[in-house]
């Protein structure tokens, strides 16, 4: 068996030691975005230093726990704090929580991050729906030899993001009487927010909007055969005639602002589910 399988096995089995039911969905939440948890009755909260072969998180804003519960009636494991590739950690270990959801039995990852607004009619606090991403210059999780009971050594990416799940997260939002932005997410390594140039560059090639995470766990999830629902909030804008400086502390708070719409268009996808 391959060393990874082995690790997640490992990890897969010391959670099903404690924790005894199938999640139906994995949840990643983005910065400023954890409260969303409070939402969830939870059943048991894992920290990720308890588990073995877990990568633990570093960044303000990431407790960094799995947290097993239930949410519109329907079983979910979430992650509370997400591990970025700007930590330092390798892009497989930023994909492994992703693997063991799966292999903990979710039928669908839901995703939420904070990300930079570049497409010209976004402002501070809009929420896009991620409709497909660039990778620009992220390394690829699928690197390396394949890991063949993971999936296909060439993975079709021409729909990572569910249409069904896309449509119905609108409708949802327009029952709620929300403006919803859809768009292409660039991902990017991070930790430097983006030149002035860099954000005109990638509105250029395509992104709408732009953030540090996310890609890396979408390949995997694909890789994985695994349906995937993304959303940005925008906390901030990248593309601006001004002076303009960017602060983690501001995209936390827009992120904040933000989360009840975020929260409300989750739960009404779980219910669906
Ligand atoms: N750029 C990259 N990542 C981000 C941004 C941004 O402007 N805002 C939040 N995450």
């Amino acid at each position: 068996m391959s060393q990874v399988l082995q690790q997640i096995n490992e990890s897969v089995s010391y959670i099903k030691s404690i924790y005894k039911d199938e999640p139906l969905a994995g949840i990643v939440l983005g910065s400023g975005l954890g409260s969303f948890t409070s939402e969830i009755k939870t059943e048991l909260e894992i920290p990720y230093s308890n588990i073995p072969n877990f990568p633990v998180s570093t960044v303000e804003g990431h407790s960094g726990k799995l947290i097993f519960g239930e949410l519109s009636g329907k079983k979910v494991v979430a992650m509370a704090g997400r591990f970025h590739y700007y930590e330092g950690y390798s892009a497989q270990e930023v994909v492994f929580p992703i693997r063991v959801m799966k292999y903990l039995g979710i039928k669908t990852l839901l995703i939420s991050n904070a990300a930079g607004g570049m497409n010209k009619s976004f402002k501070v606090g809009d929420m896009m729906i991620i409709n497909d991403h660039i990778s620009m210059l992220t390394v690829n999780p699928l690197l390396g030899k394949n890991e063949s009971e993971f999936g296909t050594r060439f993975p079709d990416m021409s729909e990572p993001y569910k249409k069904d799940l896309i449509n119905k997260a609108k409708l949802i939002a327009a029952a709620a009487n929300y403006e919803i932005k859809e768009g292409v997410y660039a991902g990017v390594t991070g930790p430097t927010f983006e030149t002035r140039a860099e954000y005109k560059m990638l509105a250029i090639l395509g992104g709408d909007a732009v953030g540090m995470s996310t890609v890396q766990e979408v390949i995997a999830a694909v890789h994985l055969g695994l349906p995937v629902f993304a959303m940005s909030v925008i906390t901030d804008i990248g593309i601006r005639e001004e002076e303009n400086t960017i602060t983690h502390e501001e995209v936390l708070q827009a992120a904040k602002d933000a989360e009840p719409k975020l929260t409300h268009i989750f739960k009404a996808l779980i219910a669906q589910l």
